[in-house]
């Protein structure tokens, strides 16, 4: 029986009595090897994974992409109710994922025959099918399912990932889950955190349905560096700090957020030089001095911006070494709170540069790169600059021949340089809207289609589309609660603010009033 106390289409062709058996449904119309349609009960919504026979005898997999319900007595045309006879009918579109065959998947060779039964997909169908859990990073649960989703730390890691969706829509959160696999895994990591929200992965999550998802909560190994002067971030545990002895003019420009004119460029090989003959060791503020004797104008604008270095305070203190940043099982968080932006995009080249660098010669263990925020420091083309551009571009192309690996996460897919989004062989996708955003993921991204956009509009909270060569097709998939405590909350701005009119429910009363249009209408 419906829902509405009208027996279904479905239910009468099978068998009448409103038992199905396993079946859920049955094949109508004409069929295809891509899709076909199907009359279907209630029990049964979009989203589901379904099964039919194929003509060798294997299972063909399906998604449900759509349901439509009709009734004759409420015809568009013509209401008559007085058919009391009038069925339901609920035909579900079904887009065929392919046919589970020797351990591959293959889209099948003739269509489904109509008027065969249709099964609800079992979870070791879907997970053969779709390579689901081939993996050991758990991230969550298939969406509608109990099936774990686990995505391969190894393939993860050298192949880069991109975590896209708008603010608020949880990357941070997701880029968590992930990264708590990757400790567990033994992976270094390295995370790039322009807001000071990692620092909470040291501590254990209190609140999530860790039962549902089978996880304990706990914390992790991370240790909080500050580029910032020793005291303005109360979170740190270490100053962040470059090696400033007898630095090199490519050295120097590579931390300006553009570029530097030849004449610039002339004035700083000519106060270096002068100076590696004078001493044996010289900082910047010696290079400063020398380059104030210079007589040519070009000086003022190379000055202005070793000053501005030179005010960070980067330089002074212990440097911060390479090897210290990237430790296996553990979590080096560089904490930007307090870093002018212009300068956070120098210090993550400079950074990125030497670890690189020193993955080449095997003095740093392999990991992974997280970068949040990541428009600000790769930002594509016309929607602005940042001295960082180049390394992570040659991080996302080379990284994979030497066990470096990224991770990248913005609320602004279009914004995001192309040439590193392209690169990654995995994208969680959480919920975008702007058509820009939605435009830049379904064209830049492969595997991806244009009419995935309508589904990412309406990814809810917590849920994310996931793309990856790994497995077959985009699935949804429910993000599994943190183990560590998130740290990205946003305070309440007014306190104890009131919901408005638009965003309270309607009472019953209400809604009687505006119901009953049909009788309104019918004049009954
Ligand atoms: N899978 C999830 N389970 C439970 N809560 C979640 C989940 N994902 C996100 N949230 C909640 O949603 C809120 C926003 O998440 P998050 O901070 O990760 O968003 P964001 O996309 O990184 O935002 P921003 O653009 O501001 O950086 C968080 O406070 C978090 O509690
Ligand atoms: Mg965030």
């Amino acid at each position: 029986m419906g829902v509405h106390g009208k027996v279904s289409d479905v239910d009468d062709l099978l068998g009448g009595d409103g038992s199905l058996g396993n079946a859920i449904g049955i094949i109508v119309g004409e069929t295809s090897v891509l899709d076909f349609r199907f009359l279907i009960g209630d029990e049964t919504g979009r989203g589901a994974y379904v099964k039919v026979r194929d003509v060798s005898g294997g299972w063909i997999l399906a998604h449900v992409e759509d349901v439509t319900r009709s009734n004759a007595a409420y015809n568009l045309n013509q209401v008559d109710k007085k058919k009391t006879e009038a069925k339901e009918r609920m035909v579900g579109t079904a887009r065929v994922i392919g046919l589970a065959a020797n351990g591959k998947l293959q889209i099948p060779t003739t269509p489904p025959h109509p008027g065969d039964h249709v099964l609800m997909a079992d979870d070791t169908l879907i997970k053969r099918a779709l390579g689901l859990s081939r993996g050991n990073l758990y991230i969550g649960l298939l969406d509608g399912r109990n099936l774990k989703v686990k995505l391969d730390a190894n393939t993860f890691v050298q192949k880069h990932c991109s975590i896209l969706a708008k603010t608020g829509s949880g990357k941070s959160y997701t880029a968590a889950v992930v990264l708590e696999e990757l400790l567990e895994k033994n992976v270094a990591l390295l995370i790039i955190d322009p807001h000071g929200e990692y620092v909470s992965m040291k501590d254990k999550n209190n609140e999530g349905d860790f039962a549902r998802y089978g996880i304990q909560p706990r914390g992790y190994d991370v240790t909080v560096y500050s580029p910032a002067y020793q005291g303005v971030n109360p979170n740190a545990d270490k100053a962040f700090r470059f090696d400033g002895k007898n630095l090199t003019a490519r050295e120097i420009t590579g931390l300006f957020p553009d570029d530097v004119t030849d004449s610039q460029m002339g004035v700083l090989y000519e106060a270096i030089k002068a100076l590696a003959v004078e001493k044996e060791n010289y900082y910047l503020e010696d290079i400063i001095s020398q380059a104030e004797k210079d007589t040519s104008k070009a000086k003022w604008g190379l000055i202005r911006r070793m000053e501005a270095l030179v005010d960070l305070g980067i330089f002074s203190g212990r440097p911060t070494k390479s090897k210290d940043l990237l430790r296996r099982g553990k979590a080096s968080v560089v904490d930007m709170t307090g870093v002018p932006p212009d300068l956070q995009g120098m210090i993550v080249a400079k950074l990125l540069t030497d670890l690189f660098d020193a993955r080449k010669r095997g003095k740093v263990s392999p990991g992974m790169v997280v970068i949040e925020e990541a428009h600000n420091y790769i930002p594509e083309r016309g929607s602005g600059k940042a001295a960082s551009t180049g390394i992570i571009r040659t991080i996302a192309a080379e990284g994979r021949k030497f066990g470096l690996g990224l991770l990248v996460i913005s609320q602004r897919p279009a914004r995001v340089d192309k040439n590193v989004i392209s690169q990654c062989n995995t994208q969680i996708i959480l919920r975008v809207t702007n058509p820009n955003d939605l435009r830049a993921l379904s064209k830049g991204i492969e595997g991806m289609s244009a009419d995935l956009e309508d589904d990412i509009m309406r990814l809810p909270p917590g849920t994310a589309m996931l793309v990856s060569n790994e497995i077959e097709r985009p699935v949804t998939v429910n993000i599994r609660p943190r183990k560590s405590k998130h740290g990205g909350i946003s305070p309440l701005i007014v306190a104890g603010e009131k919901k408005d009119d638009k965003g309270k429910k309607p009472t019953r009363s209400e809604k009687k009033k505006g119901g009953g249009l049909l009788r309104k209408i019918l004049g009954k």
